[in-house]
C-alpha cells in the first residue's frame, strides 16, 4: 500500500485500556485524524485503573472523540472504506464499548468491519506517517518487534505482514507494570513510567543499584524480582533518611528518588535492549521496531538506537504519542487486515487475553 492515496481509508477505534481513541488513517500509513482522550487524571486518584470506571469513561467520551476526529480530518462516512476496532487483549468492559460502537456504526453505514489485536497495533505504529510528514520507506522484513506496554512485554519476529512468531515474553509482570509499581513505591503517582523518567533525568548519582533478570540465554523477561528488589532498596533508603515505613506521605529526598528512579530504569532498559539486539542478530532481522507505552521512554529509545546503530540495524520507533495507546495504530494494522480480505462479523466479541503470536 502506498500512502500517496488509493489505499483504504480506515476509521479506527481503540478502547482496550484507559484511552478512548479514534483515528482516520489512509492507506495504512497516513494519519488524517488521531484523537485520544486519556483517563490518566481519572485513574491517578485511585493510583491505578478501576476497570468499571474505565469502561464508563469510554462510554462518556467515545462520541465526542469521534466527532473531533471527523472535524480534524474534514471528511465523512462517504470516504470511509472500513471500520477497524481493537478486540483484545485488554479489559473486557473497556473493549466492549469500542467493539459495540464500531459494530453499530459499521452496520448502520454498511461498511466492512475488521478486528485488530491491540499488540499488533503497537507494532504497526512503526508504519504511520503524521499529516504533512515526508514519505519514508516502510520497515523491511524480516524484523524484530519489541512491544513494551502496561500489560505486555514481548519480542516478536515478523517475516511478512500480519505474521508473528513469538521470540520471548515476560514470564511475570510487564515492563510498564513494573514502572507503575515502582513509581508508586517512590511516591511518584500514576502512571509511574513518565514520572520515573522525569525523576531519573535529574539523577546525579548513577550507580548500578538494581539487579537484572537475564534468565540465561532465554529471550523471555522477568520483572517481578526487580519489583521485590525495588521494595527492599526503597525501604533501605527510607530508613537511611529516618522516614517512617507506614507514612508514605513522608517522601524520600529528591536526590534519593532520582537515584533510585535512574537505577530502576537502567535495569529495565538494559535487559530490554540486550535481549532485543540479541534476538535481532539470531533471526537475521533487517530492522528493529519498538512500540507500546514504555517505548515512549527516552532512555530506552536512546540506548536501543545506539545498540541498533552499532550493528548497522535501523531502529524504527514512533514518536512518543504514537507509542502510547492510540487509534491510528489500530487503523494501520486494520488497513492491512482489510487489504488481506479479512472481515469481522457482527458476532465480533471482546477477547481480553487475545495472544499475538505463538512460538
Ligand atoms: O501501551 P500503553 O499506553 O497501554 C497499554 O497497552 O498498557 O502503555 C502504558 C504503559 C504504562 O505502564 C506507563 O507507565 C508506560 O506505558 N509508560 C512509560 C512511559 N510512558 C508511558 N514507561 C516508561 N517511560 C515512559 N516515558
Ligand atoms: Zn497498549
Amino acid at each position: 500500500m502506498s500512502a500517496a492515496g488509493g489505499g483504504p481509508l480506515v476509521l479506527a477505534f481503540e478502547s482496550s485500556c484507559d484511552e478512548t481513541a479514534v483515528a482516520l488513517v489512509d492507506a495504512g500509513r497516513r494519519i488524517s485524524a488521531n484523537v485520544v482522550a486519556s483517563q490518566v487524571a481519572l485513574h491517578a486518584a485511585t493510583g491505578g485503573i478501576v476497570p468499571e470506571v474505565a469502561a464508563r469513561a469510554h462510554l462518556r467520551w467515545i462520541v465526542p472523540v469521534l466527532d473531533e476526529a471527523w472535524a480534524d480530518a474534514g471528511i465523512g462516512w462517504g470516504d470511509v472504506d472500513a471500520v477497524a476496532v481493537t478486540f483484545g487483549p485488554g479489559l473486557a468492559g473497556s473493549l466492549l464499548v469500542g467493539i459495540n460502537f464500531a459494530k453499530a456504526l459499521a452496520w448502520v453505514h454498511d461498511k466492512p468491519l475488521v478486528g485488530v489485536n491491540h499488540l499488533e497495533g503497537h507494532v504497526y505504529a512503526a508504519w504511520l506517517l503524521d499529516p504533512g510528514e515526508e514519505e519514508r520507506d516502510e520497515p523491511p522484513f524480516p524484523l524484530v518487534g519489541l512491544v513494551v506496554s502496561g500489560g505486555h512485554t514481548l519480542l516478536v519476529e515478523m517475516r511478512d505482514h500480519l505474521t508473528y512468531r513469538l521470540v520471548g515474553e515476560t514470564v511475570d509482570d510487564a515492563a510498564g507494570e513494573a514502572f507503575d509499581k515502582v513509581g508508586r513505591l517512590l511516591g511518584l503517582g500514576y502512571p509511574g513510567g513518565p514520572a520515573i523518567q522525569r525523576a531519573a533525568e535529574t539523577a546525579t548519582a548513577r550507580d548500578r543499584l538494581f539487579p537484572r533478570a537475564w534468565l540465561g540465554d532465554s529471550y523471555d523477561f522477568s520483572f517481578s524480582g526487580l519489583k521485590t528488589a525495588a521494595r527492599r532498596i526503597v525501604d533501605a533508603a527510607r530508613a537511611d533518611e529516618g522516614l517512617p515505613d507506614d507514612d508514605l506521605d513522608a517522601r524520600l529526598s529528591e536526590a534519593a528518588t532520582a537515584e533510585l528512579a535512574w537505577g530502576f530504569q537502567d535495569s529495565v532498559v538494559d535487559v530490554l535492549t540486550t535481549k532485543t539486539v540479541r534476538a535481532a542478530a539470531a533471526t537475521g532481522a533487517r530492522a528493529i521496531v519498538l512500540g507500546g507505552g514504555v517505548a515512549a521512554n527516552t532512555a530506552l529509545r536512546a540506548r536501543l538506537a545506539g545498540e541498533a546503530d552499532a550493528r548497522g540495524l535501523p531502529l524504527i520507533v514512533p514518536r512518543p504519542g504514537l507509542c502510547t495507546d492510540n487509534g491510528a495504530m489500530i487503523g494501520a494494522a486494520g488497513a492491512r487486515r482489510f487489504a488481506a480480505g479479512e472481515r469481522a462479523g457482527l458476532d465480533l466479541d471482546a477477547r481480553p487475553s487475545l495472544p499475538l503470536a505463538a512460538r
